[in-house]
């Protein structure tokens, strides 16, 4: 947390000189007090008296402008310090987070992650700007209370002292309880709303088997229960003012017995007695103020150290130092011997031995868990195989920043992410200097062309939220034009057909004979009738390779692959869409 603020301490320094100025001034209250009961009210040399008075009012006037100045100070620069350092946070976070490894995502539920950079950081914040101050001032103002008045009588003070610390006992006692009976208050509402959402959406099962009266009674018990323990709470909640103000009462008589008989004897003036009396009064509320605080830094620090368990996770995938860009590809790919899990579990892929030549088009079949994604994720190194090696032109991807082996490939994923922003900025994702006419040539490539053209504002047509949805074949063209306005070597399209309608399938079909010119080409597909032209069809099964050939000379051979072709043939034609491949 230091090292957050370290750039800011100069802002920070000057925002505790602001707070120390206008705690002392919250004191200088009692002092004035003090001054105008002695000096003024108390005498009776009439001319002497009004020139106090008017002086006093001026300093009245002159520290309350200051003490204004110095509280806005205050409040800007702790708010300053606190917000530049949550800032840098969560730009911190944020960049970690986009440097871990896919491996490492997967791993973590995103809804944890979106909580650590919105509200961690954001109890790190409040307990950051205001929780500092607000500790600070607190402490001046009480060390300046308790000083004043031993200044001012050091018996009396020892007298109120005593009685201090019996009320902030019996306010934390009371704070501890009913935290805990809030909790079961919760607890209780909780349980309420589960019979309401079970019985309810449940009712049909309920009347059917005539559960209604057990229902009341089940409903209507736990309502009892949670008016027992809310009751509990009113209990705490009804004692503590009384108690507190019986000990407060106390000590007052304690003070105006003693502090009374001193002003009576004359060893104490009635303005010091009562700048005394101000000061007692005043006590518990930095004395309530510093305990929220300490509650909120306790909460700060949970936040925290969730924040900083996440910035020290390592970034598992990272270039060797070694590492070469890898020069503008030819397209030869090879998978040597690969074998991969993901974690700890049985092997996705085993033994793997494949090669592809600069422009050939593969396909990849197989039951779906057969590894056909598995094998993508390796040639654009989300992972790194357990054994065996993945080169292309001959560099093992190890190798190579995986920066310049990325840029190079194009990849149609299996689930098309679409971003809200139009559909030209969706294209150009990951080429943002890609110029119009090169966007419009992407998408005529890929087919989008004319829907585009069809859509409210065109190539400026905002998608997503609050956007124009697209239907899947559209999303699915609109991530082949970006993958392929990279003009990469290789180009990856994982099941880029499967839930298209037979239209959107033509259309892509299509296409797919012009994109694959010139290009190393990658199919996945679900239809066999996508992959029956391409120069290689891999039948994946269980992680391991067991066919591979044309189109005709795998169902010549009989193997799986004809007995899933015929399958789905059988079943319709392509245009019905087949589960198991
Ligand atoms: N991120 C992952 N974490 C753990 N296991 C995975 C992950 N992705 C895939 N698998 C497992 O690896 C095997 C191969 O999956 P995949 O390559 O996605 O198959 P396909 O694309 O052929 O349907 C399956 O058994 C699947 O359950
Ligand atoms: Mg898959």
């Amino acid at each position: 947390m230091l090292n957050l603020i370290r750039p800011y301490l100069h802002y920070l320094g000057a925002g505790i000189v602001c707070t120390i100025f206008v705690g002392l001034a919250n004191l200088a209250v009692y002092w004035i007090i003090k001054d105008v009961i002695d000096q003024v009210l108390t005498r009776t040399d009439s001319a002497g008296v009004s020139h106090q008075l008017n002086l006093i009012i001026l300093g009245i006037l002159v520290l309350f402008s200051l003490k204004g100045l110095f509280y806005y100070g205050q409040v800007y620069l702790m708010a300053f310090v606190g917000q530049r350092a949550v800032v840098d946070l969560r730009n911190k976070l944020y960049t970690h987070l986009q440097r871990l490894s896919i491996s490492f995502h997967e791993a973590r539920r995103t809804g944890d992650m979106i909580s650590r950079i919105t509200n961690d950081v954001a109890t790190i914040q409040t307990s950051l700007s205001t929780g500092i101050a607000d500790l600070l001032l607190q402490v001046v103002t009480l060390a300046g209370i308790v000083g004043f008045m031993f200044y001012l009588d050091w018996k009396l003070s020892l007298v109120t002292i005593i009685t201090i610390p019996a009320v902030a006992a019996v306010v934390s006692r009371a704070g501890h309880r009913l935290r805990t009976i809030t909790a079961l208050i919760q607890g209780k509402i909780a349980d309420i709303t589960s019979v309401l959402e079970e019985t309810l959406s449940g009712i049909r099962i309920v009347k059917a088997f005539t559960m209604e009266r057990q229902e009341i009674k089940r409903f209507a018990r736990e309502n009892e229960d949670s008016f027992a323990v809310t009751m509990r709470g009113a209990k705490v909640n009804a004692i503590i003012a009384p108690l507190v103000e019986l000990l407060a009462v106390l000590g007052t008589a304690a003070v105006l017995w003693y502090g009374g008989h001193q002003v009576i004897r004359g060893s104490l003036t009635l303005g010091e007695f009562m700048a005394f009396l101000g000061c007692v009064g005043s006590a518990p509320t930095p004395m309530g103020r510093l305990s929220a605080t300490y509650a909120s830094f306790q909460q700060a620090l949970g936040a925290a150290d969730r924040v900083f368990a996440l910035l020290d996770v390592k970034i598992d995938v990272v270039d060797d130092p070694n590492a070469v860009p890898l020069p503008p590809i030819k397209g030869h790919v090879e998978f040597k011997n690969v074998s991969f899990a993901y974690g700890d579990g049985e092997l996705a892929l085993d033994g793997i031995n494949l090669s592809a030549r600069p422009g050939e088009v593969i396909a990849f079949v197989g039951p779906s868990g057969a590894g056909k994604t598995t094998l993508v994720n390796l040639l654009l190194r989300f992972y790194d195989p357990l054994s065996g090696s993945v080169e292309i032109d001959g560099y093992d991807l190890r190798n190579v920043q995986v920066e310049s082996l990325r840029r190079q490939i194009g990849l149609v994923p299996q689930d098309v992410v679409l971003f809200g922003v139009t559909v030209r900025e969706n294209i150009a994702y990951g080429k943002d200097d890609a110029t119009l006419d090169e966007i419009i040539q992407a998408a005529k490539m890929a087919n989008a062309h004319d829907f585009i053209m069809k859509l409210p504002a065109g190539y400026e047509t905002r998608l997503g939220e609050r956007g124009v949805s697209l239907s899947g074949g559209q999303r699915q063209r609109i991530a082949i034009a970006r993958a392929i306005l990279r003009n990469p070597r290789i180009l990856i399209l994982d099941e880029a057909t499967s839930s298209l309608d037979a239209e959107s399938e033509a259309l892509i079909q299509e296409a797919l004979a012009r994109l694959v010119k010139d290009r190393t080409t990658f199919i996945i597909a679900h239809r066999l009738s996508t992959v029956r032209n391409a120069d290689k069809i891999v039948v994946l099964d269980r992680g391991k390779i067991v066919e591979v050939g044309t189109h005709l000379e795998l169902l010549a051979k009989g193997g799986l692959y004809s007995r899933l072709s015929l399958m789905q043939f059988s079943q319709g034609g392509p245009a019905v869409r087949e589960e198991a491949i």
